[in-house]
């Protein structure tokens, strides 16, 4: 089976009626990445914290997948797919995918501040401040924070390595190690990248697609499904 690697961040949710980060209206216009997304946030005000990913499950819980997350699940029968997110939604489950890596956590989920190994759902949607994990740590959501190691680079560094083709879906390229996973893939590995704001990225064989992912993508996997 071919072996399709699908990067994907805030763009893919956006219409699910996710807020994307840096587009304009984007949630990183009305907060500040320092006040609420780093571990100094978190030591000086985890209320606050706890308040913004709150609300950013809230948002999660009362949106569905789109066209194009469903497509790209449809995409299972035929390859071996593997998604690979920035995004801390669980749209892609939802829609069907199987295999999901987030490379960002999962806003869902939560961990003691003193471990980041054991992780549990959160109970109804909310993490309040005197919610402790049995080693007695105050629960922080399951989300890696800017500053904070990203775990699971190397696993995906692994698996982009071997794609035989490559999708790069709704993502700005700008928040890094993530951004770079792309330049793992080999040389002559076709990669499209789909954004409507989509930037140079320099490597061999990249097709550009300045569209939308619900406009460009359920027929692209048509099409991948019936000739590809
Ligand atoms: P950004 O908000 O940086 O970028 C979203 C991208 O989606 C932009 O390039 C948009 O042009 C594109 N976009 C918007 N609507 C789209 C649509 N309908 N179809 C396709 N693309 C669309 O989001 P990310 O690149 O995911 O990390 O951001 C990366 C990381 O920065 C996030 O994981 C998050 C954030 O800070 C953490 O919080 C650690």
């Amino acid at each position: 089976m071919k072996k399709m690697v699908i990067l994907t961040g805030a763009g893919i949710s956006a219409e699910s009626g996710l807020k994307t980060f840096r587009d304009s209206g984007g949630l990183w216009e009305n907060y500040k990445i320092e006040h609420v997304a780093t571990p100094e946030a978190w030591l000086k005000d985890k209320n606050l914290v706890l308040q913004f990913y709150n609300e950013r499950r809230a948002q999660v819980l009362a949106v569905q997948p789109n066209q194009a997350h469903e497509a790209l699940a449809k995409l299972e029968s035929k390859y071996d797919l593997h998604i690979i997110t920035q995004n801390v939604d669980d749209l892609h489950e939802r829609a069907g995918s199987s295999k999901v890596m987030h490379l960002h956590g999962e806003i869902l989920k939560m961990r003691s501040e003193k471990n980041s190994q054991q992780i549990v759902g959160v109970p109804n949607g909310v993490i309040s401040l005197g919610d402790l994990a049995p080693d007695g740590g105050q629960y922080r959501p399951d989300i890696v924070w800017f500053g904070e190691e990203v775990p699971l680079m190397e696993s995906a560094s692994a698996i982009v390595a071997q794609a035989d083709e490559v999708w790069v879906i709704g993502c700005s390229l700008q928040v890094y190690p993530a951004a770079g996973l792309v330049h793992h893939a080999r040389d002559h590995v076709k990669v499209i990248y789909i954004d409507p704001n989509a930037v140079k990225v320099n490597r061999p064989n990249i097709t550009v697609i300045k569209e939308k992912a619900g406009s460009v993508v359920p027929a692209m996997v048509e099409e991948y499904l019936n000739n590809g």
